[in-house]
């Protein structure tokens, strides 16, 4: 399936729930964000036939992201059924990790392929300020359980933040004794851009990625390590835009995802379906096309209309959009 720019559009990222354990200060406002009602949201049944629907016109991988996916009811039999959707490849997610101790083996079992884990500090007080409700030691707890039940690769999202003075380093140093892949992410201006509701984007609190890899380097060398170089056999699979490096002998890699300072629109190849089945065709885009009207009253035909017209509304890029109407829970990171 090829949009209007040529590009192939083979992944489709599929928010369960737009509900969190966390309150994380870039995600989302302090009191949480107006819940959708359950008649908003898709029903699990609904899922299942919008998935088989777009696999039939080309959609290979699915990442299920929130909100917080796992505290989605239903959620272990919906990755079973989304495994052996035909055409589909790959299932993936992106969690804040709490909930993997308790989960983590039936959802391999059921067929997830990877998890995406969201940590942005190993500093227990930072973490509590920018969770406002989390505690590190239930996400660390979570990226061990992913490891033990054999998820391979387990990628490490931290979000930076200028103003938060995260230890880059220490983060970076994770990928040295386990399989981590650490990932960096530019904070993006996702969601209302005004402080008020607490998701306060500024461009001055975004980090290059070339700026962050010298901060790395240098901290590394103080340290008596070898600076970072280009990932070589241990580069994880994936299929986002991330660009990844290795400390020599490391058992990890350190990557970049740079969505600001280097655009990737180009290799751009995701759709993204929210909690209540709209279909955007770009993260920073607030035009979505509703899909579970097309579920609800018209058929398998009907969806695949829905998918065609969100897939010929991809723009060419983000064309450094400021705020969106919805925050990132809301929309699926
Ligand atoms: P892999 O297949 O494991 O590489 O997954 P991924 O990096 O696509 O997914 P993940 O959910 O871990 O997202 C990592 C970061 O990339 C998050 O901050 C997302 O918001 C961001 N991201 C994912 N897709 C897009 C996109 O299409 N555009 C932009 N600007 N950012 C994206
Ligand atoms: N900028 C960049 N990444 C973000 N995420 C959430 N909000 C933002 C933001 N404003 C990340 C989460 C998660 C992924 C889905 O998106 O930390 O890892
Ligand atoms: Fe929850 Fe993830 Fe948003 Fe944090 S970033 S509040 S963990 S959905």
């Amino acid at each position: 399936m090829k949009d209007a720019h040529g590009r192939v559009i083979d992944y489709l990222r599929i928010s369960l729930t737009d509900r969190c354990n966390f309150r994380c200060i870039y995600c989302m406002p302090e009191d949480g964000v107006c819940q959708l009602a359950h008649d908003q949201i898709l029903r699990i049944e609904e899922i299942e036939q919008l998935v088989a629907v777009a696999a039939s016109i080309g959609i290979k991988s699915i990442r299920l992201t929130g909100g917080e996916p796992l505290v989605r009811k239903g959620v272990v039999d919906l990755v079973r059924s989304i495994t052996s959707t035909p055409g589909i490849e790959n299932v993936s997610m992106t969690t804040n990790g709490v909930l993997l101790p308790a989960m983590a083996d039936e959802l391999k079992q059921a067929g997830l392929s990877r998890v995406n884990i969201s940590l942005d500090t190993l500093d227990p007080e930072q973490f509590r300020e920018i969770t406002r409700v989390g505690k590190l030691e239930d996400t660390l707890a979570g990226i061990d359980a992913a490891l033990a039940a054999g998820f391979d690769p387990v990628k490490v999202n931290a979000v930076t933040v200028r103003r938060l003075d995260q230890d880059f380093l220490a983060f970076a140093k994770l990928s040295l004794e386990r399989p981590l892949h650490v990932r960096f992410i530019e904070y993006m201006p996702v969601g209302t851009s005004s402080g008020a509701d607490g998701c306060g984007w500024g461009k001055e609190d975004v980090i290059p990625s070339e700026e962050l890899f010298a901060i790395i380097n240098e901290r590394a060398v103080s340290e008596g390590l070898p600076e970072l170089q280009a990932a070589g056999k241990n580069q994880p699979i994936g299929w986002g835009p991330a660009r990844y490096f290795e400390f020599p002998g490391a058992q990890g890699t350190v990557g970049f995802i740079s969505p600001l300072s280097r655009h990737f629109c180009s290799e751009c190849n995701r759709l993204r379906l929210t909690a209540d089945g709209k279909v955007r065709p770009c993260l920073f885009s607030d035009t979505e096309y509703d899909v579970r009207e097309a579920l609800r009253t018209g058929g398998e035909t009907a969806v695949r209309e829905v998918l065609y017209e969100a897939l010929g509304a991809k723009p060419d890029e983000h064309h450094d959009k400021v705020g969106t109407e919805r925050n990132m829970s809301q929309i699926g990171g």
